[in-house]
């Protein structure tokens, strides 16, 4: 019998077997995700070095009013706000609370492949802003956002947090021309993302002092090691991040600290790291608004605004479909 854990597990393991058979080793990033990288993550948005969260909570905070009037809602007409990756909902409950003290008409959607994330979000929601509509969906973005692309209510889609950033551009112009895909005319997208800056202001929040995002690179080796049955030693390995402010590209890496072979069990295969040689884990893709309309270009849609924070670190595009 096979259930959805083991087709899970079974890609995961071909990943791998792909990853680190290539020239250049690479590891996907959207493996870092297991509960224990699920944690680590809430712990780096909390490190003083990661600006990201609390910019764009700056925007949501001190901009609802702004956000709000460019998304030109009707307060008469039911709408449906979704959100991509339920988050821990700071940033949203800030924008929530406004639209609902204003008498705005909508359905709270947070889509999620984590059931856990949702009923969290749900439970918090319930006590914290009981007035909302919470209408949880778990699955894969696109399949859900397929069940209910029928629907003509006006739909708002929140996509935050620089999650788009983990993405190549071709990757990120494909994911943006599906999204649009699934919505109508009129529709708009809040999506977050973080702006080209220095290294000095960029490289440590992937590099922090306490050593979180370094836990959090590794974590992705201790899962090959529960999972798949491997021997990787992670004191081993460093972590090792790079970024320049004229790529605008932050890039992490796995470097073995010396020769060393590692054993797959599951895979039956033994794979060979030569000194300094490295894995790449993941991108954090930085933008400026010629890289987001080279993005954006062959879809439906448009720039209908850009709000920053205070320091100009991050930005919430507001993009409609025309
Ligand atoms: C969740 C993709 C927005 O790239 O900044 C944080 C993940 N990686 N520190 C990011 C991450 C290392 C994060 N995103």
């Amino acid at each position: 019998m096979e259930n959805a854990t083991q087709v899970l597990n079974e890609t995961f393991k071909n990943d791998v077997h792909t990853g680190l058979s290539a020239s250049s080793k690479f590891l996907a990033s959207k493996y870092f995700y297991d509960k224990i990288g699920d944690a680590l993550f809430v712990k780096i948005m909390n490190m003083p070095e990661y600006y990201l969260t609390r910019a764009e909570y700056d925007i949501f905070k001190n901009k609802t009013q702004d956000l709000i009037t460019k998304l030109n809602l009707n307060q008469d007409t039911d709408f449906d706000l979704i959100e991509l990756g339920a988050g821990d909902g700071t940033k949203t409950k800030a924008l929530l609370k406004v639209l609902s003290a204003q008498q705005y008409q909508y359905t709270y959607t947070p889509i999620d492949i984590s059931k856990n994330a949702l009923a969290h979000l749900e439970r918090q929601l319930a006590v914290e802003l009981p007035e909302v509509k919470v209408h949880p969906k778990e699955g894969d973005y696109f399949n859900v956002l397929e069940t209910i692309k029928s629907s003509t209510k006006p739909k708002v889609i929140l996509f935050l947090g620089s999650n788009i950033g983990n993405l190549k551009d071709n990757e990120a112009a494909y994911f943006m021309e599906k999204l649009s895909a699934s919505i109508n005319s009129k529709d708009k997208i809040v999506l977050g993302v973080d702006l080209i800056k220095s290294e000095a202001l960029v490289l440590p929040a992937y590099n922090d002092a306490q050593g979180i995002t370094r836990q959090f690179n590794l974590n992705i080796l201790q899962r090959i090691n529960n999972e798949l049955d491997a021997n990787f030693d992670l004191e081993a390995f460093t972590h090792d991040p790079e970024y320049t402010e004229a790529e605008g590209i932050a890039k992490s890496y796995l470097k073995s600290r010396k020769a060393q072979d590692v054993h797959i069990k599951t895979l039956n295969k033994t794979f060979h790291f030569k000194k300094d040689e490295r894995i790449h884990t993941e991108i954090s893709r930085k933008y400026n608004d010629s890289i987001l309309h080279a993005i954006i270009k062959d879809t439906p849609l448009v720039v209908l605004d850009k709000l920053t924070d205070r320091n100009a670190y991050f930005a919430d595009y507001i993009l409609e479909k025309v």
